[in-house]
């Protein structure tokens, strides 16, 4: 195939930064792929809101039908968020023999598993990078990078909008309140910003990357969970006056066979590498019983990190589509029905 056709579902934040990057790095993509990638259609809620990218719109459709039942589309991009709804789309679009990316850790914490055993069964790729750390290639490195190890525990920084807050709250005394609002405009927070002020979005991040360090099946319910809406102003003044800074740290062990997941504020030294890791960044300490401690940073939330994660995921799907091969997402589909169940 000389072209590769995309259905977009969203055209947000993360959408929006998809489009720009398959525009602005289109001789790059092409190039490395030996094909062009071409966005068909781009599933919105309202055609004739403003938009900060310029697109025919022609393209743009409120009706799925024109994504799934499409002949020409080959990947569906699943940029616009949701649980059951969305689910059923890319349900059905795996059923159509469409590969799938996806950003979306809120289902894929939940119906991940079942999702990659139907695209096994239908010979389609799954990937979800962007799922979990926004721009960090974290699950592509536990799957290829450290493929051989076997990993011990994982302890990280990885929602965005929270460590922007607990930053701009410390160093700035800025109100939270205020500073969520900041975070919402930027881009980073979720549509119900509960989500991540009550730490469900970095437990549903510890839960893929669990799964996928430890070959677990472990679920959202056993993940003891904790966000940052107690911590006043004065817990962070007082913790930075003693030499510490408060983070939402997220932590997976396993041990004998058990794997213990966790969500909570925790006291840092000011010097340890978690408390240098500011504003919307994320950052992953692994370490694996063969190659030791491993530390991935970067951008974790926002529109041209996340699109990264998305275009690079595209691309590998495409490598497969014109390799003729499927089933090479992070989490190998065989795994789906070899997941073990946690220790009780
Ligand atoms: P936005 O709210 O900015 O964008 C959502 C997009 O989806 C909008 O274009 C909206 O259409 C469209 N949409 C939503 N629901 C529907 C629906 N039912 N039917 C048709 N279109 C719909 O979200 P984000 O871009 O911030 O996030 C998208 C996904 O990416 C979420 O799963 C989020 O958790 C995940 N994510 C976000 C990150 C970030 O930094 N923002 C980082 C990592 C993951 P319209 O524009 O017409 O309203
Ligand atoms: N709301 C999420 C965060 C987006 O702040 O980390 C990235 O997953």
């Amino acid at each position: 195939k000389q072209q590769i056709n995309i259905g977009l579902c969203g055209l947000g934040t993360v959408g929006s930064g998809v489009v720009k990057i398959l525009e602005n790095h289109q001789e790059q993509i092409k190039y490395k792929l030996g094909c062009e990638i071409r966005i068909t259609k781009i599933l919105v809620n309202d055609i004739l809101k403003k938009r900060d990218v310029a697109i025919d719109p022609s393209v743009l459709t409120t009706n799925v039908d024109d994504l799934i039942y499409n002949d020409e589309i080959d990947v569906v991009v699943e940029v616009m968020g949701g649980i059951d709804n969305t689910y059923t789309i890319l349900e059905q679009a795996i059923l159509q023999k469409k590969h799938i990316i996806t950003a979306n850790k809120d289902l894929m914490a939940v119906s991940g598993a079942q999702l990659l055993q139907l695209a096994k069964e239908n010979s389609c790729d799954v990937f979800f990078e962007a799922s979990v750390a926004g721009g960090i290639p974290i699950l592509r490195s536990l799957s290829d990078g450290l493929a051989s190890d076997r990993i011990q525990k994982m302890m990280g920084i990885v929602n965005g909008t929270t460590n922007f807050i607990l930053t701009k709250m410390t160093e700035e005394q800025l109100p939270f309140a205020s500073v969520l609002k900041e975070a919402q405009e930027l881009g980073f927070a979720e549509s119900d910003p509960t989500a991540d002020v009550e730490g469900l979005d970095a437990a549903r991040k510890m839960t893929l990357l669990a799964n996928l360090a430890f070959k677990m099946n472990i679920r959202l319910e056993d993940v003891e969970t904790q966000g940052i809406t107690m911590i006043t102003e004065d817990d962070l003044k007082f913790a930075n006056q003693l030499g510490y800074t408060i983070k939402l740290i997220g932590i997976a062990a396993i041990n004998d066979g058990k794997v213990e997941v966790g969500v909570e504020p925790t006291l840092l030294p000011n010097d340890h590498p978690l408390a240098l890791v500011k504003n919307e960044y994320n950052a992953v300490y692994v370490y694996g019983e063969a190659v030791g401690e491993t530390m991935f940073y970067g951008p974790g939330a926002g529109s041209l990190p996340t699109a990264s994660a998305i275009v690079s995921d595209l691309m590998a799907a495409v490598k497969n589509i014109r390799l003729g091969v499927s089933g090479n997402s992070y989490i190998s589909p065989q795994y789906t029905t070899q997941l073990k169940d946690n220790k009780e």
